[in-house]
């Protein structure tokens, strides 16, 4: 089932040279702005066509908004059994972004059914980064949510050709589609089958494939490390806890900073990977627990943006710790009431247990923060609260540094994932405070959730620059879009990718 940093199973070919109308393939697809076909690569399968796209532009038929996709069959002049013009909106505003969900919408409306070769065209005037995420969007959108379905509503192209551009630059974007895949693959999959250890099994194969250095902690070193949040939220299921340590090096800076051991990592990545999270005894309604299994998707994020990285060999030297525990009702369940004494010696008073996934990360943050890495970026489905504040499409962001925060907001916005810092006033910690413990897991009430939440992590990050994404809304959606199937999303995959080659 995964193909996912396989060397070459993704097919992609570069065809750098030949002309749009000449390529074979079952279907061309090819961009057009708003305002007619202009002078790019949509104006060059225009003149291939004996003029049909001015024609259609003319008669209101090919409006190049964004996202229209206008499939033609047997269009003249042109080898391809079909061709595919995908609207970009606006020509001024046409950003990689824009190019990585027009791409996808063109994939997606040609995976409905099995096909052979489908070729896609760039445009001249696009930037390398620009092609890398039109590419890496034209392998998302034929990929979809249906694991576990015999009929399968999307279809993998036999083999994909890019046209007009750059081999390096459709090779990355191969890369980076092989990521954002594999966390979506990764969460979408049923959670009877992704729980702590087999989780853990699927960071060793990517480890493998990618070449990282991999550690897996199991319940008996948890306890030797005083994991006691991990171990907590982990005791109401039958499958054990993990925390999985990963290690990439790609700076080539061995021994310079610390005499006798390696320079610190200038990037750490936290991801919570909560398997399903029922709520624990403060149970979660049935409608709110349907889509739990997305409750491991920051963990996709962290395990998937560290592989592209490393495929990359992008040179940054990053350690990852994910925290993995299946939240459930079990005879030991951890109880409310409950006071937890977490890695760093801080105790925890639990009021919910449904606000598990601050707890596990408690523990991943100060293992993490013994790394002495420069920044901590952590990623997590943590909150409600977030998604009630930005809505389902947009990520929070929460820092205790603001260079750290405005470089992950650049990279993503370099790839057109929308993101939205929230406040750390100082007067929002009175609220976690505890009359029995120093911090209670809950907020005093549920207003401004999303930043009591972050403002628990912040006191397990001894003060090194640190950013938080809450990616409740985001990581999962319940429809389908124009671009992608519903489920899995794959969010924050690609700007963490950007982030590192940016240096962190
Ligand atoms: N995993 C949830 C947050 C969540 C909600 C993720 C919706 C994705 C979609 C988290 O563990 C949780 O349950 N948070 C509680 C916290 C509350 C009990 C303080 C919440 O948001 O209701
Ligand atoms: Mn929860
Ligand atoms: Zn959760």
């Amino acid at each position: 089932m995964t193909s996912e940093f396989l060397p070459g199973a993704g097919s992609i070919t570069c065809e750098p040279s030949t002309r749009p109308q000449a390529v074979e393939a079952e279907a061309l697809v090819v961009f057009m702005a708003e305002g007619g076909v202009g002078a790019g690569s949509a104006a060059e399968v225009d003149a291939a066509t004996g003029g049909l796209l001015a024609r259609l532009a003319a008669a209101g038929e090919l409006t190049g908004r964004r996202y229209e996709c206008v499939p033609l069959l047997a269009a003249p002049g042109i080898r391809a059994g079909q061709l595919v013009v995908v609207g970009l909106g606006r020509r001024e505003d046409v950003t990689a972004g824009v190019l990585y969900r027009a791409a996808a919408t063109a994939a997606r409306h040609l995976s409905a059914r099995p096909r052979g070769r489908v070729a896609f065209v760039a445009d001249g005037s696009w930037s390398t980064k620009q092609v890398e995420q039109a590419v890496a969007g034209a392998a998302v959108g034929m990929v979809g949510q249906d694991l576990y379905r015999a009929e399968r509503k999307r279809n993998r192209f036999g083999g994909t050709i890019w046209i007009s551009a750059p081999v390096e630059a459709v090779d990355r974007g191969g890369v980076i589609a092989d990521g954002v895949n594999l966390a979506r693959r990764l969460v979408n999959m049923a959670p009877d089958d992704v729980y702590p250890q087999s989780f853990a099994d699927e960071c060793a194969t990517i480890a493998g494939r990618t070449g990282l250095d991999i550690e897996i902690w199991d319940e008996h070193h948890l306890v030797r490390e005083r994991c006691n949040g991990i171990l907590a939220v982990g005791r109401g299921s039958s499958r054990p806890p993990r925390l999985v340590l990963l290690r990439y090096r790609g700076a080539g800076r061995t021994g310079q900073a610390r005499a006798g051991g390696d320079a610190p990592p200038q990037l750490a990545l936290v991801g919570k990977g909560v398997t399903f999270d029922s709520g624990g005894l403060s149970l979660k309604p049935s409608d709110g627990m349907l889509t739990m299994k997305c409750d491991m998707s920051g963990a996709a994020a962290v395990l998937a943006a560290t592989a592209t990285i490393a495929t990359l060999k992008l040179p940054i030297d990053l350690v990852v710790g994910i925290g993995l525990v299946e939240n459930m009702t079990g005879p030991a369940a951890y109880k409310l009431g409950d006071v937890i004494t977490a890695r760093s010696g801080t105790t925890i008073e639990v009021h919910n247990t449904d606000a598990e996934g601050r707890i596990v990360l408690a523990d991943v943050l100060d293992v993490i923060r013994g790394e002495k890495p420069r920044r901590i970026v952590d990623l997590a489905t943590l909150t409600g609260a977030c998604v009630v504040a930005l809505g389902q499409d947009v990520a929070g962001l929460f820092t205790n540094d603001q260079p750290c925060c405005d470089a992950v907001a650049a990279a993503a916005r370099e790839v057109g994932e929308p993101v939205w810092q929230l406040p750390m006033f100082p007067d929002y910690d009175e609220q976690i405070k505890s009359e029995v413990a120093d911090i209670k897991n809950v907020g005093d009430g549920r207003w401004g959730g999303a930043i009591t939440a972050a403002k628990f992590l912040e006191r397990f990050v001894g003060g090194i620059p640190w950013t938080h994404v809450d990616i409740a809304g985001p990581a999962f959606s319940e429809k389908s879009r124009p671009w992608t199937d519903g489920g899995a999303t794959g969010s924050m995959v690609r700007p963490l990718v950007e982030l590192a080659r940016n240096g962190g």
